[in-house]
């Protein structure tokens, strides 16, 4: 048997230590946050996109009555990007749940999923994802693969 560690590399930063296009986009997308659709879990959340053109998509949590109808604000956000044939560089996430002000909105397996299409497989450029806990520090991940280390292949 070998023993083998993986090993996740991120950085907590705080909201003044964001360079000025970050903050733009933690902006966006806290600013999206009211349009987030949640009747029913009452867990808004929402994410911008800055693109390698320099665009900004944004996109948040819509649900259903028919629960699995609804879609997560990643990847509400990401196909509006693959719809434009844009590539997507720095992702943004941001959340309120009114149940739980402790709770930070880590991306869903389904979300990371998609990140993972766009970086490995369409634009083979790695994305940033920046996470706003409720207390209001930053997560930042350099790469999906830190998020979704052995990603599927056919
Ligand atoms: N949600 C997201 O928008 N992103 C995630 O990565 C996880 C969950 C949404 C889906 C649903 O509207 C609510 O959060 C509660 O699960």
């Amino acid at each position: 048997m070998e023993k083998h560690t993986l090993n996740i590399d991120y950085n907590i930063l705080q909201i003044e230590d964001l360079s000025l296009q970050d903050r733009e986009l933690m902006d966006k997308a806290k600013e999206e946050l009211k349009n987030s659709y949640s009747p029913y879990s009452h867990f808004k959340v929402a994410c911008a996109i800055r693109t390698k053109s320099g665009k900004i998509f944004v996109g948040c949590n819509q649900e259903n009555v028919a629960y699995p109808s609804g879609l997560c604000a990643e990847r509400v956000a990401l196909f509006s990007v693959g719809a434009k044939k844009e590539i997507p560089q720095t992702l943004f996430i941001v959340a309120k749940n009114e149940k739980n002000e402790t709770s930070t909105a880590f991306p869903c397996g389904a979300c990371r999923q998609v990140m993972a299409e766009f970086q490995n497989f369409i634009s083979k450029q790695d994305i940033k994802i920046m996470l706003l806990t409720q207390d209001e520090k930053i997560l930042s991940f350099k790469s999906v693969n830190d998020l979704l280390p052995f990603t599927f292949e056919l």
